[in-house]
């Protein structure tokens, strides 16, 4: 499982991509097309906001989740805009479970977020919140009613019904008219149709055969809406443990968990973030790593790694590995800050991460100075290679963390990565009795036959 250790945008959909390579399925469990990930292929560039990342591959199982929100407008968009491209998306399957995001999510969403003015979150705008809230609520529409008009429409009349006075500025938009967002989406439903599957069945399947199945995340633990920066989170759990949720599979289905960090932090959207860079080096290292959304095009916020945060999110994730991407970001910097622990108000300091608020909202990194190096690390392809302040860096965020790194990512180019030790041995099929092209003996009988 590849998940997020940070704020989201740790540069997952690369990592995913490598791995996915000797997958026979990629699953996305959670968000939405609130996610952006962008792949580099040689000279080409792709940037997916709801298809996972292993559709590149021919022929590989790309499965969207029964946990995932689907906007299908979006979704159709992109199957179109890989098809264009000569991308065969055959492979596709999308849980008839997964709910689906409504024109009236889009304008609660938006409207929400005027409403709280000063104190908005910075949503996406993508309607995510609402349709989360609406599948909690029950009145959620999911994929498998694109099929049935009737009941479609029955379900759109009933989730409009109590949210008749917060739609009621937005009373003459065409999209909101009953026969029209049924016509709409039934004809989506007609697009979709060959992709619907049981996606938690082909899941089982494919593991009762021992093949091996990627799951991947979306946003990062830091925006989990139960373990984050609440409020200032996504509403979904991008956390390891939702992915069983998620995609319908059992905890003892996992075998490994690979947290995504960059070599320092970001986020986007308001909330804490106490190593936030507020001078001209925070600019340059937005411009140097390209700190600008996949999804939105915003400016992201950049801070210094921050170590608090990320053994929380090794703790959440159980993580096995890590893989720090955009190491090449920071050469040429004479020494680099790593955040150790936290003061808060009136001196106090904090080695873990603070559940309450008030603190975190108060909390500023402590760090500590190591030396920086000079050299272009983008032809860097052993650990060895790096000059050794690079691999000082490195060691000290595996220490601090408890948790081996796996991959390190010197470069945007699919090639420009260094697999350490711990990852050439744990990586997919690389090692006996790790899941791939050793497979796995088949599952307990009674759970393959369930
Ligand atoms: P929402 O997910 O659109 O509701 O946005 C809630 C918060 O999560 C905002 O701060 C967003 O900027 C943030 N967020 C959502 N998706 C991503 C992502 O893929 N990367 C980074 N931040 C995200």
């Amino acid at each position: 499982m590849i998940v997020g250790a940070q704020w989201g945008d740790e540069g997952k959909g690369k990592v995913t991509d490598l791995l996915a390579e000797q997958a026979d399925a990629v699953i996305r469990f959670q968000g939405g097309n609130n996610a952006g990930h962008t792949i580099v292929r040689g000279t080409e560039e792709w940037k997916l906001h709801l298809v996972p990342s292993g559709i590149l591959y021919p022929r590989k199982l790309c499965v969207i989740g029964n946990g995932v929100v689907l906007d299908p407008r979006v979704l159709i968009e992109e199957i179109d805009h890989l098809r264009a491209r000569r991308v065969d998306v055959g492979s596709l399957k999308i849980s008839a479970n997964a709910h689906l995001i409504m024109p009236y999510h889009l304008l609660l969403d938006s409207a929400g977020e005027a409403r709280l003015g000063k104190l908005q979150i910075g949503t996406t705008r993508r309607g995510i919140g609402p349709c989360y809230a609406d599948k909690a609520a029950r009145l959620g529409i999911r994929v498998q009613d694109l099929l049935d008009e009737t009941i479609l429409k029955k379900k759109i009349t009933a989730a409009l019904e109590p949210k008749r006075l917060s739609l009621r500025p937005f009373a003459k938009d065409p999209s909101l008219d009953l026969h029209a967002m049924t016509e709409e989406y039934v004809t989506y439903g007609h697009r979709l149709e060959q992709h619907i599957a049981d996606t938690a069945r082909t899941a089982w399947e494919l593991l009762d055969q021992g093949r091996t199945v990627l799951f991947e995340g979306a946003q990062g633990a830091m925006l989990d809406i139960d373990h984050g920066t609440y409020p200032f989170v996504t509403s979904s759990n991008p956390v390891a443990g939702a992915a069983c949720v998620g995609a319908g599979v059992g905890p003892r289905d996992i075998d490994e968990v690979w947290g995504v960090s960059k070599a320092y932090t970001t986020r986007v959207g308001a909330g804490p973030f106490p190593t936030e860079i507020h001078d001209e080096l925070g600019d340059v290292l937005r411009q140097r790593g390209g700190e600008f959304g996949t999804t939105t095009g915003r400016a992201r916020r950049v801070g210094w790694l921050d170590l608090v945060a990320l053994r929380y999110a090794a703790r959440l994730n159980t993580l096995t590995a890590l893989t720090v991407t955009k190491l090449d970001v920071l050469s040429g910097l004479e020494t680099i800050d790593v955040c150790v622990r936290y003061r808060g108000a009136e001196d106090a300091q904090f080695d873990h991460f603070p559940y309450h608020q008030s603190v975190l909202h108060h909390a500023v990194g402590e760090t500590e100075r190591l030396p920086g190096w000079e050299e272009d690390i983008g032809e860097c392809r052993r650990e060895a290679d790096l000059p050794p302040a690079a691999r000082d860096y490195l060691r000290f965020v595996a220490e601090f963390t408890g948790v081996p790194i796996a991959l390190i990512g010197v470069g945007p180019g699919r090639d420009q990565v260094i697999w350490t030790e711990h990852g050439q041995r744990s990586r997919l099929g690389a090692s006996p009795g790790a899941a791939g092209t050793e497979r796995m003996p088949a599952r307990p009988s009674g759970r393959a036959a369930a």
